[in-house]
């Protein structure tokens, strides 16, 4: 399972960018908003640090202008995927920006019978909030399942993006389903890092090399 990092902060991609297993990143237009610059400059800016897909969302809700800002922000870096929303607009742009061969990633997808058409549009991948709906008490992990099975059935190539991801037990729940991508907020991706057995069972270790060492020494 691919790893993503849904955010626009620069900071947070410097700081995991390095250990090599962030495999892209998902922004939109609140992420945007957070960081005091204009949608290009920060997806350029992002795709200087992260090689891999970065998603950057249309803000317009008519599939013409959808269109055309596709084709500008795929325009910005080759790493970029234009997200468009689960809208009937905004499936009418996925099919036009697909078949020209700009990668499409289509949000704020809550249903299978939505992430159905969106694979139908030719979508590179579909994002199922699944945290948001965990959130109102639905079960975000079955239809991240239901999506994986449909996709499986039809081989359809557009690969399924577990989003709205709050915590590490979540991570592990999609992969589970068969996400091919989880994206999550950096907090959740150093989370994923941590057990306290494994702070621990190092802390025992190294004491124990350390006072062989001090015995070899003295003897
Ligand atoms: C994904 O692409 C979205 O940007 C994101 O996961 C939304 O998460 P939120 O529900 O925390 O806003």
């Amino acid at each position: 399972m691919k790893i993503f990092l849904d955010t626009a902060n620069l900071d947070d991609l410097r700081e995991a960018a390095p250990f090599g297993i962030v495999d892209g990143v998902t922004t939109n237009p609140s992420l945007i908003a957070k960081e005091g610059r204009s949608n290009a400059e920060q997806i350029r800016a992002i795709c200087e640090i992260v090689d891999g897909d970065v998603s950057a969302e249309v803000v317009s809700t008519e599939a013409e202008e959808m269109i055309r800002e596709g084709r500008e922000l795929a325009a910005i870096h080759s790493n970029v995927v234009v997200k468009c929303p689960l809208i009937p607009e905004g499936i009418k742009a996925t099919k036009v920006l697909s078949s020209e061969g700009i990668r499409v990633n289509v949000t704020l997808c809550f249903s299978a019978s939505q992430a159905l058409l969106a694979a139908k549009a030719g979508a590179y991948i579909i994002s199922p909030f699944m945290g948001r709906l965990d959130d109102i008490s639905s079960d975000g992990t079955e239809l991240i399942r239901e999506i994986v099975a449909i996709y499986e059935n039809y081989d359809f190539a557009t690969q399924v993006l577990a989003a709205s991801i709050r915590g590490p037990l979540q991570v592990k729940d999609v992969a589970l389903a068969g996400s091919h991508i989880a994206t999550m907020p950096a907090k959740v991706f150093h989370q994923l890092f941590k057990h306290p057995l494994t702070d621990i069972g190092l802390e025992q270790f190294l004491a124990d090399y350390r006072k062989t060492l001090s015995e070899v020494s003295v003897g």
